[in-house]
């Protein structure tokens, strides 16, 4: 389905599941630009008009909800192996979220979860990859963010890279309901922008240490002066340290 100008394709996507639309796993929704394109934690993903790609794919995780962490962190290799395969770009992951070309944000990702707490869950994956970012975008982000048409010499047609995204998409999420995220976490720590690097995690205290990677459940393992600590959860972010 695609959309000229939308909230946002994931709410438009968890409005249809709610509403019992029956949707094939796989399903994608894009659009031109959003009036209400969010990130993580209610902040706001800056979508102007035309230029970029703002992506959701319905899909259906049998794992259940304890997966989702694991599931969004593959997602983010989906998008960097199209970066890497399609554009040559030496693009990395950023634990949770993020994907970085020439440590500049590129892309991110935000999954979201609906329905019931049964066995399987209804999931909604949202990309957002910027393409052509315009001048004034300067005014409405606060940190380093770049697009594919400065990164890449080549062409880009957005066309092609809506079904090449699809394309990364669906096969990452066949490998991860055969064998979890666990099938993900050598190439997770290969693409990792901070790996054994000096990083603070913001939380309460924060916590300063070596970026040492990611476990089976896709939490962030930080080697501190004391111990290994593994951190979970939605509500953290990562910084150089
Ligand atoms: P983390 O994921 O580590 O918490 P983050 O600051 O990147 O860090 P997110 O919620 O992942 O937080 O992303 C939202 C942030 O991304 C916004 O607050 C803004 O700084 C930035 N941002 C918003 N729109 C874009 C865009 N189109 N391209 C790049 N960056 C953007
Ligand atoms: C982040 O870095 O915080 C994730 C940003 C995710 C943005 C995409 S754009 C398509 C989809 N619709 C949204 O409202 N958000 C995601």
């Amino acid at each position: 389905l695609v959309q000229h100008i939308t909230d946002s394709t994931n709410c438009q996507l968890l409005q249809r599941l709610q509403g019992r639309h029956e949707l094939e796993p796989g399903s994608v929704i894009v659009a031109e630009a959003q009036s209400a394109g969010r990130g993580r934690r209610g902040r706001t993903w800056y979508s102007p008009f035309g230029t970029n790609l703002y992506f959701s794919c319905y899909w259906r995780l049998e794992q259940g909800i304890p997966a989702a962490m694991g599931l969004s962190l593959a997602i983010g290799l989906a998008v960097c192996r199209l970066l890497q395969q399609y554009y040559q770009l030496d693009a990395k992951v950023k634990w949770p979220n993020d994907i970085y070309v020439n440590g500049k944000k590129l892309a991110g990702v935000l999954v979201e979860l609906s329905g019931t707490l049964d066995a399987g869950c209804d999931v909604v994956i949202g990309i957002g990859l910027n393409v052509g970012m315009p001048e004034q975008s300067k005014q409405h982000i606060e940190q380093p963010y770049t697009d594919l048409r400065t990164e890449s010499s080549q062409q880009v047609d957005r066309n092609l890279l809506v079904v090449e995204l699809q394309r990364q998409v669906v096969t990452v999420l066949q490998e991860f309901n055969v064998a979890g995220f666990a099938a993900f976490i050598a190439e997770f720590n290969q693409n990792d922008l901070y790996a054994n690097q000096p990083v603070y995690l913001m939380a309460k205290p924060s916590i300063s240490g070596i970026c040492r990677g990611v476990d089976k459940q896709g939490g962030i393992i930080i080697e501190t002066s004391q111990s290994t600590e593994v951190h979970y959860g939605g509500e953290l972010s990562l910084r150089a340290g």
